[in-house]
């Protein structure tokens, strides 16, 4: 990101839209801190550059302020992680804020509140963004996993605040889901699972024209047996997606269609089996990269992982080969992160609706806005 790194920081109020949304428990315990370690390297590098970094995200879907949604349980680790005090604000915008923010200390970090709290955060106001622009000098985006999002912290605050630039986590997103699917090292694979094609479709149409392999698992893949004529016992089939299931087998028949055996009736396909996992194992063997996203069975219940778990594995020792291996978001990050092995991988994302929304081809609200901005390195695959 060449602008955040040439950028002079020192001093400098930046407006940092993260997204710290974060599960918690019901005794506001974190039980996946992921997304709050994906954003320490920007404020760090903000820290260390003497900028003083006003934070903001947003936690859950509050409606209007709602204290189990509030960031404070998100202090310590935060802190821990940073290696200095945050300080918390009990609102976003407002004169205690700005108290906050005049008394903010070169490389310190204020954190505001779930920007949430205010119906005008996800309508977007202009009243609103301009208010949160106000606070800053510079706006550094890296809120990947709410790019798909056009609110006003992620893309009004742009229109008040320039220089606007991507945060290195959003460039590392944009880097592997976009960069690396866009002009792959070849052979390029694709494995793309869940429980429903309809949610899939874009995915795969998009990633089958850019794909060498294209592998299918999970439950979506019996509207494609069924789309072929084989038995699926009970197994879940949308039936209004058959014609589309035979016209992407169709688009695919190009690039090899893998046989798949029948289903009895009375029985119900939860996992894919030994013989898919040997036909998969070998189809990735000779690949450069890997995009995987959605997992190939239930893998919640340990009966029914065996198939998920063993492309896990089978990404991690391709990783170890110098193959690049991207975690394309949702239920697949759980899987690999279930497993061990999210380490290894090249890239893991942090977005959900984010990265199906990347890897489908569409722009991002959050990221356009950036363009305009000031140019950062994004290459949108238009
Ligand atoms: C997510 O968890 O996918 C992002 O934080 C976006 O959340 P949202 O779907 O509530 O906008």
């Amino acid at each position: 990101v060449g602008d955040l790194t040439a950028a002079d920081l020192k001093g400098k109020k930046v407006f940092v839209r993260a997204d710290l949304n974060v599960p918690l428990d019901d005794n506001q315990n974190i039980t996946d801190d992921t997304r709050i370690r994906a954003a320490v390297p920007t404020i760090k590098h903000l820290i260390s550059n003497g900028a003083k970094v006003i934070l903001s995200s947003h936690l859950g879907r509050p409606k209007g302020v709602t204290p189990k949604y509030s960031l404070a349980p998100l202090v310590p680790r935060l802190s821990d992680l940073l290696g200095i005090q945050v300080v918390k604000a009990d609102d976003c915008i407002g004169p205690e804020v700005e108290k906050l923010v005049a008394s903010l200390p070169e490389g310190g970090v204020l954190l505001l509140e779930n920007v949430r709290f205010y119906k005008e955060e996800e309508k977007n106001e202009p009243e609103f963004a301009k208010k949160l622009a106000s606070l800053a000098d510079l706006f550094v985006n890296d809120a990947f996993g709410t790019a798909h999002r056009a609110h006003a912290s992620t893309e009004g605050v742009t229109k008040f605040l320039k220089p606007s630039v991507a945060g290195f986590l959003l460039q590392k997103e944009l880097d592997y889901l976009v960069g690396a699917v866009s002009s792959p090292k070849r052979p390029f694979a694709a494995i793309v699972g869940g429980s429903k094609v309809s949610s899939k479709i874009g995915v795969i149409e998009s990633l089958l024209e850019k794909c060498d392999i294209l592998l299918l698992g999970g439950g979506m893949i019996f509207t494609f047996y069924k789309a072929q004529g084989l038995s699926v016992g009970s197994s879940l089939v949308e039936a209004d997606k058959l014609e589309l299931a035979t016209s992407l087998l169709e688009k695919a028949k190009a690039k090899g269609v893998v046989p798949a055996s029948a289903i009895p009736d009375g029985w119900m396909g939860l996992d894919i089996g030994p013989d898919s996992v040997k036909t998969f194992s070998d189809a990735l063997e000779t690949t450069k990269t890997v995009i995987w996203n959605g997992p190939m069975g239930v893998f919640e219940f340990d009966k029914f992982a065996v198939g998920t778990e063993a492309i896990a594995n089978k990404l991690a020792e391709l990783s170890g080969k110098g193959v690049t291996t991207i975690i394309g978001g949702g239920d697949s990050v759980a899987a690999v992160e279930k497993n061990g092995v999210a380490s290894v991988m090249s890239h893991i994302s942090t977005g959900g609706g984010a990265s199906l929304e990347l890897l489908e081809g569409k722009e991002l609200p959050g990221v356009l806005a950036l363009d305009e901005a000031t140019p950062v390195a994004v290459k949108m695959d238009k």
